[in-house]
C-alpha cells in the first residue's frame, strides 16, 4: 500500500476545506470510528510480528500527519471566521462618551429587586414560571374548573390553536399563582418562595393594563397557620414601606385555591388630599386600602402539586407589583408605566448603581 500518496491526497483535500464543516465531514471520513486511517490501524492485527515491525510506524506517522492538518486547518478557518467577524463589527472608540449614564432602573424592576431582599432575609427563594401557561397549571391545579365562573373574571387571553398536550388551549397566565404548582411538583416540600413576573388579563383603564406584574408567596411546611401568613405580610410590608406603623386589616374572602381566604387591606391616612400608608385605618382621617389576595393553600392544591395535606400545610398571597410601585412612589396612573416615555423613565427610575439591599436600605431614592 502506498501510505505516502494517501497520505498526500488526504492533506489535498483538508488544505481545500472550505469551512468547518467540511472539515469535520473529513476528519470523521479518515480518523472517525469507521474511518478510513483507523481501518488500516485495525490491519496491524492481523499481520506478522515483522511486518507489524515495519508498517505500524508507517500507518502511524499517516495518522498523525492527518490528525496534525486537520488541526492546523482548522485554526486556520477559525481564524478566518474571527476576522470576518471583526471586520464587520466595527466600533468607533473615539466617540466621546455619554456625559452621564443615560438609561434607569424601571420602577417595576426597582421593586421587584427590593421584594426578592426583603423577602431572602426571611429565607425565601425566587422562582420563576412561563408567561405562555397551560389551562391545567393556570386554573384546573389552582381548584378552577372548566365551568368554574372565575375563568370568566380572569379575562384571559386564549391562544387560538396552540394546544396543551392534555387538548386544552394554551393562555397567557392570568396570575403568578401557577408557580405554586410548578414549585410544588418540581421541588416538594417544604417550600418558601416567591415568583415575581408578568400576567396577563384582557382589561384596560387607568389602574388596568391588559399586561401588569405580581408576585407569588408560598410557604409549605408543617403546622403553617393564618399567625404565619399575617407575620410575614406584615414583617414584608414594613420593610417594603420602611415604616413601622403599617396595620393591616384581615377580611374574610373567597379565592378558589385557598381556604380560608383573606383579602388584606392596609391602613392609610389621608395628607393634603394624598393617601399615606401606616396607622389604622379606622382612626379619624383614616381608612382602609385593598392591597392582596391570601390564604390558606387548598387541599386541592396540595394534592395537585403532589404532596400530602395531610402532612403539609401553607399560604400562599398574591399581589400586584406595579400597585406596591405606585403606592411607595407615588404614581397614579399605571398604563405610563409602559409608555416607554424617557421622561417618565427619567423621572420615576432608579440609578442602577442604586441596588437595594437590607443593609443600605431598600428604595432610597437617588
Ligand atoms: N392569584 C390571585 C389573583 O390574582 C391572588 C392570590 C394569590 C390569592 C395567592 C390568594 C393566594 O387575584
Amino acid at each position: 500500500m502506498d501510505y505516502a500518496a494517501t497520505r498526500e491526497q488526504a492533506l489535498a483535500r483538508i488544505a481545500q476545506a472550505q469551512d468547518l464543516g467540511a472539515l469535520e465531514s473529513l476528519r470523521v471520513e479518515f480518523l472517525g470510528k469507521q474511518g478510513s486511517i483507523s481501518g488500516l490501524l485495525k490491519t496491524l492485527g492481523g499481520m506478522s510480528a515483522e511486518d507489524r515491525l515495519v508498517v505500524g510506524p508507517q500507518i502511524q506517522a499517516l495518522r498523525e500527519a492527518v490528525s496534525d492538518a486537520l488541526t492546523a486547518r482548522k485554526a486556520a478557518l477559525e481564524g478566518a471566521a474571527l476576522e470576518a467577524q471583526l471586520a464587520s463589527e466595527t466600533l468607533d472608540l473615539t466617540l466621546p462618551a455619554p456625559e452621564a449614564p443615560r438609561g434607569t432602573v424601571h420602577p417595576v424592576s426597582q421593586v421587584m429587586d427590593e421584594l426578592a431582599e426583603i423577602f431572602a432575609d426571611l429565607g425565601f427563594a425566587v422562582a420563576t414560571g412561563p408567561e405562555i401557561e397551560d389551562d391545567w397549571h393556570n386554573f384546573t391545579a389552582l381548584n378552577i374548573p372548566e365551568s368554574h365562573p372565575a375563568r370568566a373574571m380572569h379575562d384571559t387571553f386564549y391562544f387560538p390553536d396552540q394546544m396543551a398536550a392534555d387538548g386544552t388551549r394554551m393562555l397567557l397566565r392570568t396570575h403568578t399563582s401557577p408557580v405554586q404548582i410548578r414549585a410544588m411538583l418540581q421541588q416538594g416540600a417544604p417550600i418558601r418562595i416567591i415568583a415575581p413576573g408578568r400576567v396577563y388579563r384582557s382589561d384596560s383603564d387607568a389602574t388596568h393594563t391588559p399586561m401588569f406584574h405580581q408576585v407569588e408567596g408560598l410557604v409549605i411546611d408543617k403546622g403553617i397557620h393564618l399567625g404565619h401568613l399575617k407575620w410575614t405580610l406584615e414583617t414584608f410590608l414594613k420593610a417594603f414601606f420602611e415604616r413601622e406603623d403599617i396595620v393591616l386589616r384581615l377580611r374574610p374572602s373567597y379565592f378558589p385555591f385557598t381556604e380560608p381566604s383573606v383579602e388584606v387591606d392596609v391602613g392609610f391616612a389621608l395628607v393634603n388630599g394624598k393617601r399615606v400608608l401606616g396607622g389604622s385605618g379606622d382612626a379619624p382621617g383614616h381608612g382602609w386600602m385593598e392591597l392582596l389576595g391570601s390564604g390558606m393553600v387548598g387541599r386541592k392544591v396540595i394534592e395537585a402539586g403532589g404532596l400530602d395535606p395531610d402532612e403539609w400545610q401553607g399560604f400562599a398571597f398574591g399581589v400586584g407589583v406595579d400597585r406596591l410601585a405606585m403606592l411607595k412612589y407615588g404614581m397614579d396612573d399605571l398604563r405610563a408605566f409602559f409608555d416607554g416615555d424617557v421622561r417618565w423613565l427619567q423621572h420615576y427610575g432608579f440609578s442602577p448603581l442604586d441596588v437595594p439591599t437590607l443593609s443600605a436600605g431598600v428604595g432610597v431614592r437617588p
